[in-house]
């Protein structure tokens, strides 16, 4: 039974002939504004700003309009399958949330809150290693819906696989290992206001809930000694030990050149997630989308997972038509989280599931096969 998230619409219009029309908006520009004005300044800053001049930031999202679909009809595509299958797993749509460190802080509890929103709408999240509440703890509020583990691999590699193991015995499906950010990129909006949220130790509770951080931080100082271990710069030579830790599958989180792909592929990783950060770690660099298409012929068979610049439905979709396997929403749903609690996410996930299958029923693609066939570059 495939997953009707175009009917979304018709609620909402049902609902407006009853006189209740939405309080939360319809397109992202709207949500943004709004979700920056009830942000505090601190967390304002950290989730909108990028590396550098924010151009690669801002080429993610404008790249987006280079690539077109071109409609069929006749096809009848009154049924249309968006589901995805993850490494055993099937999803009913093709969107996940991606770790966002803070998302605990953009809400009281708002790792729980997230996995409360994955609970009512099949989405899955993907946690950051930097929650506000213990990944033990967190999980448990996702319901039957799927839950992933993102590592920030630590230099202490018994704090990494405390970690990890733990992941896995709480019952999480997979680990990403996120690649690019064992330093943080210069940001110059939150080095104006001098506020990074982990040095004021925030999010951190992974770490100080974890027996082996207890012990490297006995007697000293939390946050001093989170920022000595936080960030391990790692090298191939380092995954077969990655691999070493978990039966769970492994994904690598932000791989953007083919070459890395087949290596790490080699290497016996599960999958490829294709992004840059959103633009918060490297400027200057090409937009995630349009490293995409080449690193998803690299895969093959293996699942890409892409992020960088999703801001709608049908980002969604040509992402899709371009090779991603499962799409990574990522600044977007901190915008409904923080406008909205758990209604406001609930909100902003089911409006990109509507519009991404509105836009596959009226161009005429029952599947993601037809997506592919018709996703074209514009001249
Ligand atoms: C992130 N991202 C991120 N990635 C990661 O692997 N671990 C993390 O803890 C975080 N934290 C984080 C905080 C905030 C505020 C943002 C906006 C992003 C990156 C995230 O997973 C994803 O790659 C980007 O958000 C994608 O870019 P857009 O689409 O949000 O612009």
């Amino acid at each position: 039974m495939t997953a009707r998230f175009a009917d979304y619409q018709f609620g909402i219009y049902f609902d407006a002939l009853n006189g209740r029309i939405s309080d939360f908006p319809m397109d992202h520009g709207t949500l943004e504004s709004k979700a920056m004005a009830v942000l505090p300044p601190s967390l304002r800053s950290y989730v909108a700003g990028g590396a550098g001049d924010e151009a690669t930031q801002r080429r993610n999202v404008e790249v987006f309009s280079r690539w077109g679909l071109v409609p069929r009809m006749l096809v009848g595509a009154e049924h249309r399958d968006l589901s995805v299958t993850l490494w055993g797993t099937t999803f009913p749509g093709p969107i996940f949330m991606a770790p966002v460190g803070v998302i605990g802080l953009v809400t009281d509890h708002g790792d729980i809150a997230v996995a409360q929103a994955a609970a009512q709408t099949g989405v899955p999240a993907m946690f950051s290693t930097l929650m506000v509440d213990p990944l033990e703890e967190v999980i448990g509020h996702a319901g039957p819906t799927a839950s992933f583990f993102q590592l920030y691999t630590p230099r202490d590699r018994d704090l990494a696989a405390s970690l990890v193991q733990r992941a896995e015995k709480a019952g999480y499906r997979g680990i990403a290992v996120t690649l690019d950010t064992w330093t943080p990129g210069w940001r110059p909006r939150d080095l104006t206001s001098g506020s990074f949220p982990q040095l004021r130790g925030h999010a951190l509770a992974n770490y100080t809930s974890d027996p082996v951080f207890r012990r490297l931080a006995e007697g000293g100082d939390v946050v001093r000694t989170w920022a000595s271990v936080f960030g391990n710069p790692l090298s191939w030579n380092d995954l077969g030990w990655l691999r070493s830790l978990t039966e769970l599958p492994i994904v690598l989180k932000g791989i953007c050149h083919p070459d890395d792909a087949r290596r790490a592929i080699d290497a016996g990783v599960d999958g490829i997630y294709c992004s840059n950060h959103g633009g918060r770690q490297a400027n200057g660099g090409l937009s995630a989308l349009e490293l995409l298409p080449a690193v998803a012929e690299a895969c093959g068979d293996v699942p890409v997972l892409f992020d960088s610049g999703v801001r709608s439905g049908t980002d969604v979709v040509k992402a899709i038509g371009l090779g991603a396997t499962m799409v990574g929403i990522g600044r977007p749903y901190v915008h409904g989280l923080a406008l909205g609690g758990v209604p406001g996410l609930v909100h902003l996930l089911r409006s990109v599931l509507a519009e991404a299958d509105l836009l596959m029923a009226v161009n005429g693609y029952p599947d993601f096969a037809a997506v592919r066939a018709n996703t074209r570059r514009a001249a």
